[in-house]
């Protein structure tokens, strides 16, 4: 009995060393120590043996299964070591691996594109950029721009006012009044930047983006509007666009216009054999609004800068929506999607 338990430990101690994974090891442990195995069932036997073999028997056999059990458990703590270790390296990330799906890596906002878009388009014409002030003077909003005391646009249902004599500019036209008085002619200059009007719904935000333009010189003449808007309208809506002039009124021109493109979704109002729906079947779109300088305009700088006299320059001005631009040109259908700020409209134009 006891050579035989001997020989159990020695043979099921040989199949554990020679074992090279956990499962196996497992197996092992089955085999040798499950309920059907041999040494298990000499120790249920026990207490059958005769009375002077019981004590040493037990002992063997009890020492027997700690031993196996030992040698199985040093084992197999031995692997969960390695097999961590295994798992470690395979598993590891690559940290240096682009992410994904790939993250959208930001950009410019349209708005901001079609506005440097247009400053380039006039800084190539010779143009520079003046700033002014969002929160403007009345006096150089609405009165230096030949504004009736009455005018509409001077209403408080209209127009944010900050004070009596200050309000959030309405327009970046002030801008011609304060570069006028601190730069003499000939004057070349385009001013973008934010306005603000009492206006909330579908087409009309409280506060949108404007490009004002300016030339002061002598000899300037409606001809030299023409010319100049209908190279940034082929350099923004491409080369075989037409531009045409539309009398208008604005109160600081005179003449005043209202500025037509020819529709670029469509021929002569007509696309797909329907009514474009861009133009409404005009074959025109409206881009802006233009006229020559009012000599009251002039005069309201003279003060300061006296070679502003009417008899002596004439100029062209224009003023443009910059949120109108990048509609027309990139078939945004609803003003407010600008500022949403919702990255899957935004990320298509970066
Ligand atoms: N300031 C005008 C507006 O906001 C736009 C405008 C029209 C600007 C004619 C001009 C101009 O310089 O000549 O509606």
């Amino acid at each position: 009995m006891l050579e035989r338990i001997s020989q159990i430990v020695d043979e099921a101690k040989a199949a554990v060393g020679a074992a090279t994974t956990s499962a196996e090891l497992e197996e092992l442990r089955i085999k040798w120590l499950g309920r059907k195995a041999e040494l298990p069932n000499i120790l249920r036997g026990v207490k059958d043996l005769d009375p002077s073999e019981r004590g040493p028997a037990g002992k063997a056999a009890n020492q027997a299964r700690v031993e196996l059990e030992g040698a199985i458990d040093t084992k197999m703590a031995s692997f969960a070591g390695a097999e961590l270790e295994l798992r470690l390296v395979e598993d590891a990330v690559d940290i240096t691996l682009p992410a994904h799906p790939q993250q959208f890596p930001g950009g410019l906002h349209l708005l901001t594109q079609t506005m440097r878009e247009i400053e380039d388009v006039f800084l190539g014409l010779g143009y520079g950029i003046a700033e002014g002030p969002e929160v403007e003077l009345v006096a150089y909003n609405f009165d230096a721009l030949n504004h009736a005391p009455h005018h509409p646009a001077r209403s408080p249902s209209d127009t944010f006012y900050v004070g009596d004599s200050v309000l959030l500019r309405t327009h970046t036209s002030p801008v011609q009044v304060r570069t006028m008085l601190v730069t003499p002619p000939p004057l070349y200059v385009i001013a973008p930047g934010r306005v603000y009007r009492r206006d909330d719904d579908a087409t009309h935000t409280p506060q949108f983006h404007q490009i004002e333009g300016l030339a002061v010189d002598e000899g300037i003449s409606l001809a030299d509007l023409k010319g100049t808007l209908l190279a940034f309208a082929k350099a923004i809506f491409g080369d075989e666009r037409e531009i045409r002039l539309r009398p208008h009124f604005f109160p600081f021109t005179e003449p005043s216009v209202e500025v037509d493109v020819s529709c670029f979704a469509c021929n002569e109002g007509v696309s797909n054999g329907e009514r474009c729906g861009l133009c409404k079947g005009t074959a025109w779109i409206e881009i802006l609004g233009a006229g020559m300088v009012d000599p009251n305009v002039f005069a309201s700088v003279a003060g300061e800068q006296p070679a502003y006299d009417p008899e002596k320059v004439q100029g062209f001005a224009f003023g443009l929506g910059i949120e109108r631009i990048a509609m027309l040109k990139h078939s945004v259908p609803d003003l407010r999607l600008l500022y949403d700020n919702d990255i899957r409209f935004l990320e298509q134009f970066a």
